[in-house]
């Protein structure tokens, strides 16, 4: 008797501990959670009335959820405090129940549970099965990318950079999505996008992890990505990506030309940056206005209106066939000499000449393309003017000038999205060793900047969502912050101190300080934040290496 109490009772313990195990396997593991099922606890019924209790112990954190209950008589009137209906069949047998906003968040090792009252019909109080689905994440698998077998071996796969950073750009549509969305989490949005008189405005990329679309950084990330492509096709082309990128930057040409509605009009905006940012949720439930802005003869914009142009020759150079827009450009360098690229015409290159700012350049961005323009400048000219800035450009860029570093490397032009700066500056150096300007020491010192981005740096971490080693996840990124489509989504998902639901791939964050030092926080917008323009030039620098690789051309950075 005693004996096989013991027996019973070491067998219990043996069981016990291998549930324990397996629960902290899967907690470690992260097991993707399958839909749960119980039994409703009937707690009390008088009359017609019962109250009733669904439990679900959890396994995993949750940030959102579905309950779908089945109950044995017809029942109604059902109060409840963790959900909104989503369902209810005409027999009163089947309900859906979506998590309330402030409902979502649950940590593994936690209960879950949804107590209701309710009226049955019938004489028998009512029996229940529930089964709780969750919400929280996507299966989203990025398949292997294509490497090229005959190339130099790298340290980091470029490939699969070029793969995610494309992926990034797809994450940002706006609009109505085609059927090969390879994005699960995202959705239609802002169908409702125009200007004046109806005008359609749908379309193009939100700008960060906001969901304003603004012209200018828009159409400059078109043009740095484009201009990566017509450099380094062969990158693209041989990791199996072309098709790809093409469909990436058509998405945002497409919108550039519905916003130039008129021959000296242009649409430069759609959101508004206040209650844009007053809203924390994904793009596919945006209730807030989206005025739109655009500029005219009587309130120019020549900045915007010259970069679209820009984009446009670009795409035009891509694709020989988007249609260039180029009433209003006439002071600009960098329009001039993508217009000149597309259409050959000399008074383009002359225009670009003419606007050409001398000295060395502040760095890159989507408001300062100077660099850009000394390089492409004197790619058609071979004047020595524009190599001149060039080298003195790099001079104070490069260890030794007057561009501060970090103690890791980084050459520290700004706080706000440090990174992009100094990987826009790698992208020029690229370019400028494919002019023949010190090849082997731009390209080492474009190598040292992409490299520090992509994990050679003193935290050991890849500051690219979803790739190498420890990368972010907590990108300030609305929507994939949220859980799946239907669950709410709002600040709380801010706040969730676990990772974004959905991994980003491939979005450059802003990256650490001046010290290295970088916190993967969500509401750190300074150093956590994405952009389209972040990843523009990174793109491009890395397909420029990628190329190399291929080529054959990677220098020897050790000696
Ligand atoms: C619950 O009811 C729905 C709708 O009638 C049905 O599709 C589903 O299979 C039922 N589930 C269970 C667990 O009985
Ligand atoms: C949010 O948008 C999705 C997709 O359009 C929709 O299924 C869901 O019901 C919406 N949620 C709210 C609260 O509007
Ligand atoms: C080179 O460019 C500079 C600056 O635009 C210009 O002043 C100069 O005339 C050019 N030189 C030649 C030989 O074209
Ligand atoms: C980063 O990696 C190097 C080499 O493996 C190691 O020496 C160093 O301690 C690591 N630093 C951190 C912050 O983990």
């Amino acid at each position: 008797m005693f004996g096989n109490s013991l027996k019973i009772y070491i067998l219990l313990c043996i069981f016990k501990s291998t549930l324990v195990i397996l629960s902290v396997l899967c907690v470690v593991l992260s097991c993707a959670s399958a839909d749960q099922t119980v039994q409703m606890k009937l707690l009390q019924h008088w009359d017609n009335n019962f109250e009733g209790q669904f439990s679900f112990p959890l396994q995993t954190n949750i940030v959102g959820w579905e309950l779908k209950m089945n109950f044995s008589v017809s029942v109604s009137n059902i109060q409840q405090w963790d959900g909104d209906w989503y369902y209810q069949s005409p027999d009163g047998r089947y309900y859906v129940l979506l998590n309330k906003d402030t409902k979502g968040l649950h940590a593994a090792g936690t209960t879950l549970t949804v107590r209701m009252m309710g009226v049955f019909s019938g004489n028998t109080a009512p029996s229940a099965t529930g089964t709780l689905v969750d919400l929280s994440g996507d299966s989203q698998t990025v398949p292997p990318v294509h490497v090229p077998n005959s190339m130099q071996h790298t340290q980091y796969n470029y490939a699969e950079v070029l793969e995610k950073s494309i992926l990034f750009y797809e994450a940002q549509r706006s609009g109505k999505l085609p059927a090969n969305n390879r994005i699960p989490w995202r959705g239609d949005s802002a169908l409702h996008d125009q200007g004046d008189n109806g005008v359609d405005l749908t379309g193009g990329w939100y700008d960060a992890g906001d969901h304003v679309k603004f012209g200018l950084p828009m159409a400059y990330s078109v043009t740095m990505l484009a201009w990566g492509l017509l450099e380094w096709k062969q990158a693209y082309e041989q990791s199996g990506q072309l098709q790809y990128m093409l469909d990436s930057i058509k998405w945002p040409l497409d919108y550039l030309l519905k916003c130039h509605t008129a021959e000296h009009e242009l649409y430069v905006q759609v959101g508004d940056g206040g209650p844009d940012h007053g809203y924390w949720g994904r793009p596919e439930n945006m209730t807030m206005a989206r005025p739109s802005f655009k500029i005219t003869e009587s309130k120019p914009g020549s900045d915007v209106a010259g970069e679209t142009a820009a984009a446009m020759a670009a795409g035009y150079l891509v694709f020989t066939s988007v249609s260039k827009s180029n009433d209003y450009v006439d002071d600009l360098c960098w329009a001039g000499i993508w217009l000149y690229q597309a259409t050959k015409e000399a008074k383009y290159l002359h225009d670009a000449e003419t606007h050409y700012q001398p000295g060395s350049a502040w760095g890159l961005s989507w408001d300062d393309k100077q660099a850009g323009c000394f390089a492409l400048l004197y790619k058609f000219t071979h004047n020595n003017t524009y190599k001149e800035d060039i080298v003195q450009t790099f001079h104070d860029w490069m260890p030794g000038g007057t561009i501060p570093y970090s103690p890791g490397g980084l050459a520290f032009r700004l706080q706000w999205g440090a990174l992009r700066y100094a990987v826009n500056m790698g992208l020029i150096a690229l370019m400028a060793a494919d002019l023949g300007i010190s090849p082997k020491q731009y390209r080492c010192w474009a190598i040292s900047q992409f490299h520090y981005a992509l994990g050679s740096n003193p935290q050991n971490r890849s500051y690219v969502v979803g790739f190498g080693n420890n990368p972010p996840q907590r990108p300030h990124h609305r929507s994939s912050s949220c859980p799946m489509i239907p669950a709410p989504c709002g600040w709380d998902e801010q706040t969730n101190t676990g990772p974004n639901p959905h991994v980003l791939y491939g979005a450059l964050v802003g990256g650490p300080d001046q010290n290295d030092v970088y916190v993967d926080d969500r509401k750190d917008y300074v150093k956590n934040e994405v952009a389209c323009d972040y990843n523009a030039a990174f793109q491009s620098g890395i397909a420029g290496l990628l190329e190399l690789a291929i080529r054959n051309q990677l220098p020897d950075c050790q000696h």
